[in-house]
């Protein structure tokens, strides 16, 4: 099958240390909430506008796959119009879907394909995608009635054969919005209800979609229990707010470069998305913003919050990062890392072993890079630690195809005192294209 290739010539860039971070910034629609959103269109029977998708790789794929399954997606000037298929008549495409380099479409499309009775699913994606684990979703998909084949019962390609599903008592043995979400879809059309329990909490927008979707959903403690349905009834208009995992990296250059002020336009602030900007004023950064509280227990709030994130640039101090503050800022904590080479003393990242099964091995890669910059950072078995001396050196970052690990190379760029060559910067794409120009307007 055609499968999107690592390009054959990574495109090099030269990011010199920056004077300043100034202005504004309307960071990209989230990711996350993308791929749920034209996932729960598909899976509508009415039709709905999706305004402010995100247009990066990840989430074109997300599209070309609820096509594939028969859903029509229509571009309008004011958003994506998107007519579903309805929860139980997805088709069988004729072509197998290429997830491209999304872990969280590969992870979360079987939970809605594996409640498809009598009907067969296919799923590949790219070099990265095939070493990152299915047996994760596998498993509880089993349980639930499903049949699923994977290479080595683990990794990509996936066969998913629907059957008639039955809800099940799971726990998560990983952290992981992406198992959670999974199981969730497939519990609409189980036969009884669905409880997962998660030890840790992490991202819940497709608990927010639900009940915006007017399913029976649930929270009593770290217990979510979900209720099949016939029908999603979806508002019909789904607004997608900024991504914090992106803006997070204009965040971390306006508090390493000294002078910055940064204004982040209405970005996602969900308590379950908040971590990095926690952690970050917890090392002393200056961040002004009014972050959603955590709810009271047994509420799912049905909003996504926004709100300006007002970033001054400032001394930081070295922190420890604990396992249940992981998955509340997953994405980030390569950023954690680099800024705490500029703090005085030593960070800890514990209990993040997930973020070895990313896009890359992102402990060994973080690690790589930082080193290569003249960082004294170390790798752990789950985790890193990193003794800051107050600055970075510079010199040269591999993305090594990983979107976030070009991005993080530009942002030590600017921080740097010598600047810093991105190898492969165009990885970045697969979350924020417009990066490389976005930051410059910025300079
Ligand atoms: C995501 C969940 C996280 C995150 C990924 C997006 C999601 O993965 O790293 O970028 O949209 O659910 P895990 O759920 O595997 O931790």
């Amino acid at each position: 099958m055609p499968r999107q290739a690592r390009a054959a010539c990574p495109v090099r860039v030269l990011i010199e240390p920056a004077e300043r971070i100034k202005g504004r910034l309307a960071a990209p629609a989230d990711k996350s909430i993308s791929h749920r959103a034209a996932i729960f269109a598909a899976m509508a029977d009415e039709p709905v506008l999706i305004t402010n998708y995100l247009e990066a790789a990840d989430t074109l794929s997300t599209l070309a796959a609820i096509e594939q399954l028969g859903a029509l997606v229509e571009r309008r000037s004011e958003g994506l119009m998107i007519r579903g298929v309805g929860l139980r008549n997805a088709q069988t495409p004729a072509q197998p879907i290429d997830v491209g380099n999304a872990g969280t479409l590969i992870r979360l499309l079987p939970g809605w394909l594996a409640g498809q009775d009598g009907s067969i699913f296919q799923l590949d994606g790219d070099e990265s995608i095939r070493r990152r684990p299915v047996d994760r979703i596998a498993e509880p998909l089993r349980l639930m009635g499903a049949s699923i084949e994977a290479t080595d019962k683990r990794f990509p390609p996936l066969t998913v054969e629907g059957a008639r599903l039955h809800g099940i008592d799971y726990t998560l043995p990983v952290a992981s919005a992406q198992v959670k979400s999974c199981i969730a879809l497939a519990a609409l059309l189980a036969e009884g209800s669905t409880t997962i329990t998660e030890a840790v909490a992490s991202r819940d927008h497709t608990e927010r979609l639900m009940v915006n979707a007017g399913v029976k959903i649930s929270r009593a403690g770290n217990e979510l229990t979900i209720y099949p349905t016939d029908e999603l009834t979806l508002p019909e208009r789904i607004e997608i707010p900024s991504d914090p995992s992106s803006a997070a990296f204009a965040i971390a250059a306006a508090v390493l470069v000294p002078g910055s002020r940064l204004l982040v336009e209405d970005c996602s602030v969900n308590w379950t998305r908040s971590g990095f900007i926690k952690i970050a004023k917890r090392m002393g950064a200056v961040i002004i913003t009014d972050l959603e509280e955590r709810p009271r227990d047994g509420v799912i709030a049905p909003q996504e919050p926004v709100s300006e994130i007002d970033v001054t640039a400032g001394p930081l101090k070295p922190t420890t990062v604990s396992a249940d503050e992981v998955p509340l800022a997953v994405d980030e904590l390569p950023l954690v890392a680099l800024m705490a080479c500029f703090a005085e003393g030593q960070t800890c990242i514990e209990g993040a072993a997930e973020l070895r099964l990313k896009e890359s091995d992102r402990i060994s890669a973080v690690v790589t890079a930082l080193t290569n910059l003249g960082a004294d950072a170390e790798a752990t078995e789950d985790g890193l630690i990193v003794d800051g001396h107050g600055s970075l050196r510079g010199g040269q970052v591999d993305a090594a195809g990983d979107h976030r690990i070009a991005m993080l190379g530009v942002v030590a760029g600017l921080a740097s005192q010598e600047g810093v060559e991105v190898v492969g910067v165009e990885a970045a794409a697969v979350s924020y294209p417009n990066f490389l120009e976005e930051i410059a307007a910025l300079r």
